[in-house]
């Protein structure tokens, strides 16, 4: 299948779970892929696996919270490949405390990480594809937790609500461009950021309908058909891979 051939896409937290899926998915599918994250080593496999089956991409190492390192990031891709059609802002970490517990330090780090990057993908991001004038696409990493609190997320809950919006604003503003941004909210996704406290899997697990976790390539498969054109009335929304969670 070749729906996304021609295309160059940048994935942020491509090195790992989500991300790395979709790098995969959408380099199947013909996309050349900027495989950029803050673990350069795991980004270089990721890449160097996409080019041994045949496909495009390239590792670049960025921390997504320095939005210099983003703008740098986006310019680089152009450089070496030409174009710019699409960008997934997907990397992010979690730092869970109790409210009380929450400092400053480990409210912004969040904030940063989590919220500030996708600012800074879809600024500089779209900014390069009017420049070029060229139409594009831009895929958010929001969470169930955008919309649902959880004890312990204050921090978190708040970045991913924001991104929620951030998709919908942005998408008002872009659509006469011709760049569209989506969001995706997943449940619980089998990946590093969980943890390796099995219990703690466990109890997340059984909110799903499923009683399992998601396996990442579930929710790569979604961000892959919302980069294509047969999603191109989706617009604006965030769509849940939650296994039921929000229902
Ligand atoms: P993961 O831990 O497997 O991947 C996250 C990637 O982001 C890692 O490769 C990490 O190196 C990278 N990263 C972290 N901080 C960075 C920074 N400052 N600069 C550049 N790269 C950085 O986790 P997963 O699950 O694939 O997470 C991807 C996204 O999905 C995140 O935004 C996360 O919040 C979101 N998400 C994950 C859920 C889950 O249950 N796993 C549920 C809902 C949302």
């Amino acid at each position: 299948m070749a729906e996304h051939h021609g295309k160059v896409i940048i994935i942020t937290g491509g090195a790992s779970g989500i991300g790395r899926e979709t790098a995969l998915q959408l380099s199947d599918q013909g996309a050349t892929i900027v495989v950029a994250d803050f673990n350069e080593e795991g980004a270089k496999q990721v890449a160097a696996s996409i080019e041994a089956g045949g496909g495009t991409a390239a590792a670049y190492k960025v921390d997504v919270s320095k939005g210099d390192e983003i703008k740098a990031l986006v310019d680089w891709t152009v450089d070496k490949f030409g174009t710019l059609s699409g960008i997934f802002n997907n990397a992010g970490i979690g730092l869970v405390k109790p409210f009380l517990e929450m400092d400053p330090e480990s409210y912004h780090r969040v904030i940063d990480v989590d919220q500030h990057s996708v600012y800074y993908g879809m600024y500089y991001g779209a900014k390069k594809m009017v420049e070029l004038n060229v139409p594009g696409t831009i895929v958010n990493t929001a969470s169930i937790y955008g919309s649902v609190a959880a004890v312990g997320s204050f921090n978190y809950n708040a970045a991913k609500a924001a991104v929620v919006m951030m998709s919908k604003s942005g998408a008002l503003e872009l659509a006469e461009h011709g760049i569209r941004v989506v969001g995706v909210a997943p449940g619980y996704i089998d990946t590093p950021i969980l943890g390796d406290n099995q219990e703690v899997k466990d109890a997340l697990a059984s909110q799903h309908m499923s009683g399992k976790l998601i396996q990442p390539e579930k929710v790569a498969s979604v961000v892959t058909f919302l980069f294509s054109d047969a999603a191109s009335a989706v617009n604006g929304s965030t769509v849940a891979v939650d296994d039921g969670f929000l229902s």
